[in-house]
């Protein structure tokens, strides 16, 4: 089963609304300068680039995905002079002349093959002195809807063990990241925590975007029988207590990472 970003109006409604909040976080975390030249890996369906434009003020971004279908997301809800799209993955990102200043990733470094290579070539199109910098989800800890989620899922279903993201991607804790940043060479490396509330209106509002297929949990739920997809939608239900007024709230905390080349 692959993780599937196949579509993007159902990533945004998965996963992209949480990740528009993410962004501004990580922004305020990393204080990048302004008028800066940013390169971004794995923009999705640009919910880092928008906020890099909103509250940057940079010079230029090129935001690159290896999903045409999220890229042209993408380019139809950002037009922006100072943006460029390109649809490519980590092992080809596009050079600049004079290095860019800044090369980020949001949600991305885990689902690359090998991070530290993507990290290598990043610092190949970094000027002397330019900055890489990254989050991905607490999977295995306080992203909490997703952690209910595969709890659930372990609960009904034997395969979804291996596909929980909490046990595959080791790589998401401050100390595994900051281990990734010193071997790639990057100095002054820091890591953060970055915390966002997750509102879902009611039950409906967390489970329908897990039918749409796009990410590594919907496409688990694509892949049940109706009876277990039913069992598990009403195991959730009865665990996911709303509060006063039918909204669920939840926590997402992510991990940060930034070092100079
Ligand atoms: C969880 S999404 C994050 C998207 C976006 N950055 C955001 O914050 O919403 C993971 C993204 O990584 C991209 N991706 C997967 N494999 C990749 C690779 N080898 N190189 C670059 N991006 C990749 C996917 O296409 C997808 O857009």
């Amino acid at each position: 089963m692959s993780d599937r970003w196949l579509a993007g109006d159902a990533y945004e409604r998965y996963m992209g609304r949480w990740s528009r909040s993410l962004a501004h976080q990580f922004l305020e975390w990393l204080r990048p300068p302004a008028a800066a030249q940013w390169l971004e890996v794995g923009c999705g369906t640009g919910a880092l680039t928008t906020a890099i434009v909103s509250s940057c003020d940079p010079h230029s971004v090129v935001a690159c995905d290896p999903s045409e279908p999220f890229i042209d997301h993408a380019r139809r809800h950002l037009a922006d002079p100072r943006v460029t799209f390109v649809v490519g993955g980590a092992d080809a990102l596009p050079p600049h002349d004079s290095g860019f200043d800044l090369a980020v990733s949001a949600l991305v470094l885990n689902f690359l093959p090998v991070p530290g290579e993507t990290l290598a070539l990043l610092r190949q199109r970094l000027r002397p002195g330019g900055a890489i910098a990254a989050c991905v989800w607490d999977y295995a800890g306080a992203m909490e809807f997703l952690r209910v989620f595969w709890d659930e899922a372990a609960a009904i279903d034997g395969r979804a063990a291996a596909l929980d993201e909490g046990r595959r991607f080791p790589l998401c804790s401050p100390q595994a990241l900051h281990a990734l940043f010193d071997a790639a060479g990057l100095t002054q490396v820091e890591t953060g925590a970055i915390e966002i509330e997750t509102r879902f209106a009611g039950f409906d509002d967390y489970w329908e975007p897990f039918l749409r297929g796009t990410g590594p949990a919907p496409a688990f739920v694509a892949a049940l029988e109706p009876p277990a997809r039913d069992d598990l939608r009403e195991r959730l239900r009865r665990r996911l207590a709303p509060a006063a007024g039918g909204e669920i709230r939840l926590r997402a905390r992510a991990w940060s990472v930034r070092g100079v080349s």
